[in-house]
């Protein structure tokens, strides 16, 4: 496994980053990622890494590349930033390290200060902090009511917690109508809204002490205001801060959504790593999946972002898997069998599936799903971008 720490150069000088790629050859603990010009570009692949070391050259477009550094240094807890300027002034540098750089190198570079920065890096970034699995959050979405998102994302977070005896996350994002905690029988004492205006003050231990564990799990689940009044005012920007720091202290994070395409949907969707495009195997059904993996496309959602599950299959439908493969262009990633009763038995108890019948078709096919999603080979490929 390379252990050394990406370094990610943004920049559009030629001479500037191959200088900067030859330094970074010469030394055994980073090793050279990728250079772009293009912020967004930059910030997905950043989003992709566990830790990283991002160069910024800021001379051209410095506006542009101070906001950049500020966004990155404030959203990804393991990224360090440095600014590179052919035109370095005190007021320049001053905002920099204001706008969160931890470095300033002026061009020409000189050999020894990049040395120098490299080594206060690698020490700052390689600390002894308990390590966890990188978080993965997961958006189980249809852009149709009544397909079994809630049962969906219910059952698959308390199966990956059971699987992976990490901390796991259910966050429901329905804030009109949320289920999750009629689903789990539960009546916690804090929920969203309390946390979307508390912000600043949450961590890890705060977390983990407020949010309302099932059982003797590692599930945590976050639940919907219980009334209206309480969804006011709940920016993207406040929903995306809120999934950052649930990054640091969860290994997954499982979000159940409304039907639409409201602000925190798209927002949970945005700051997905993988998307559970839920549909049921009617024709109504697979057209609005197809929509929606047209809509998903235009907003850049990788491929592998998005993968179909489908929920109550029955072999004799008329419908088959293969139709649904073929209409949607993509292979299916999971089918959940049709099993009413035990659903039903299990909502109307207020326990996930396994807690009615661990053997039953359905209980068994949640589990395998939860097993899936942590494979080692779904990580494994999800480690290989960074
Ligand atoms: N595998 C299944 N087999 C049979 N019935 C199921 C299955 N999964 C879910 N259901 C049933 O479908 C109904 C809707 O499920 P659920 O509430 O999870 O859907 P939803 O997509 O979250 O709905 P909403 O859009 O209202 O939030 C429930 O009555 C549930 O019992
Ligand atoms: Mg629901």
């Amino acid at each position: 496994m390379n252990m050394s720490i990406p370094i990610l150069v943004v920049s559009g000088q030629v001479y500037t980053v191959e200088l900067l790629k030859r330094y970074i050859q010469e030394c055994e603990n980073f090793y050279f990622f990728a250079d772009t010009h293009d912020f967004s570009k930059a910030y997905n692949a950043i989003k992709e890494l566990e830790k990283v070391f991002v160069i910024v050259d800021i001379s051209d477009y410095q506006e542009q590349a101070l906001n950049f550094i500020s966004k990155i240094t404030s959203e990804f807890q393991h990224c360090r930033a440095a600014a590179l300027s052919d035109r370095p002034d005190v007021d320049v540098l001053i905002r920099t390290m204001r706008v969160g750089a931890s470095d300033f190198l002026s061009v020409p570079l000189i050999k020894e200060e990049v040395f120098e920065v490299l080594k206060k890096i690698n020490n700052d970034l390689t600390d002894s902090r308990p390590k966890k699995s990188k978080c993965r959050i997961i958006t189980v979405y249809s852009n149709k009511g009544g397909v079994g998102k809630t049962s969906i994302a219910t059952n698959l977070a308390l199966e990956l917690s059971k699987i992976t005896k990490e901390n796991v996350a259910l966050i429901d994002l329905n804030f009109q109508l949320g289920d999750v905690t009629t689903f789990l029988d539960l009546n916690p004492s804090f929920n969203i809204s309390y946390m979307l205006q508390n912000l600043d003050k949450i961590n890890e231990n705060f977390l983990l002490s407020t949010l309302e564990r099932y059982k003797d799990t590692s599930l945590y689940v976050l639940a919907d205001p219980p009334y209206f009044k309480q969804i006011d005012n709940i920016s993207s920007k406040d929903i995306t801060r809120l999934f950052n720091i649930l990054r640091d202290t969860f290994s997954y994070v499982v979000v159940d959504t409304s039907g639409g395409f409201d602000n925190s949907a798209m927002t949970a969707l945005e700051n997905s790593d993988l998307i559970f495009l839920v549909t049921i195997v009617n024709l109504p059904a697979i057209r609005n999946c197809q929509r929606c993996l047209e809509l998903f496309d235009k907003l850049g959602f990788s491929s592998d972002k998005v993968q179909i599950l489908i929920n109550r299959y029955m072999e004799n439908d008329e419908i088959k898997a293969e139709d649904v493969e073929e209409v949607l262009g993509k292979p299916l990633y999971w089918k959940i069998p049709n099993n009413y009763f035990t659903m039903m038995s299990a909502i109307n108890k207020g326990v996930p599936v396994c807690e009615i019948n661990h053997d039953s078709n359905v209980a068994l096919s949640y589990k395998n799903l939860a097993l899936m999603v942590s494979d080692s080979v779904f990580r494994q490929k999800f480690n290989n971008r960074s």
